[in-house]
């Protein structure tokens, strides 16, 4: 099994076996605030989305790689990255609210772009979040990514209006 060890964290492919973990971040009103899939209303959606990145995992033709984030021993969130055929990255991440403000999505996510960019080849990484997720692109920003658009249009999940949203982009 694939593992990623960090400073404090270590990242292991997500899956099943954290339901519990998964459900009480994706299920949360704050936590998912500017999110566009989530929040996740029942625990039926959290099965169904953990199913498939089980499938994900043990597919040979992967694309999709989400790995939990542990702190000691515990499931604190994930990180991923999308691949396409271009060997372009699409990061993404999530902490639960407890943990937030302490560096650690800059210590998963930066492992995550060297793992991307050694294992998977990945050449370019992007990642999009709403204009007022500042602590999703100052995240960008510390990995070395640069603004490269603002679009118009986003719909956050939890809200009908329409949002902006910045992209970010860095190559390799
Ligand atoms: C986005 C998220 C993963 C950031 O996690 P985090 O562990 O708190 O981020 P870090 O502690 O590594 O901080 C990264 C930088 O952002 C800053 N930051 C984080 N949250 C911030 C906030 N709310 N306001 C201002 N700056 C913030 C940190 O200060 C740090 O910058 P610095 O080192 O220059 O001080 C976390 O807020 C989260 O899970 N949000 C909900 C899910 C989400 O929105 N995901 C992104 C969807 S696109």
């Amino acid at each position: 099994m694939i593992e990623i060890e960090t400073r404090r964290l270590v990242l292991r492919p997500l899956g099943m076996q954290y339901l519990e973990t998964v459900h009480e971040y994706a299920s949360d009103i704050e936590n998912t605030k500017y999110m566009v899939f989530l929040p996740n209303d029942t625990i039926e959606e959290t099965i169904e989305f953990l199913q498939s990145v089980d499938k994900e995992w043990a597919s040979e033709a992967q694309c999709s790689y989400e790995f939990a984030i542990l702190f000691e021993d515990k499931q604190i969130g994930a990180v991923s990255v999308c691949v396409d055929e271009n060997s372009t990255g699409e990061l993404g991440w999530i902490l639960h609210k407890n943990y937030w403000r302490q560096g650690f999505a800059c210590e998963a996510a930066k492992a995550l772009v060297e793992y991307a960019r050694n294992e998977l080849g990945v050449k370019h990484f992007i990642a999009h979040c709403d204009a007022e997720n500042i602590g999703s692109y100052k995240t960008m920003e510390k990995l070395g990514m640069i603004r490269t658009a603002v679009n118009e249009g986003r719909k956050n999940k939890s809200s009908h209006e329409e949002r902006l949203e910045y992209q970010y982009e860095m190559k390799c």
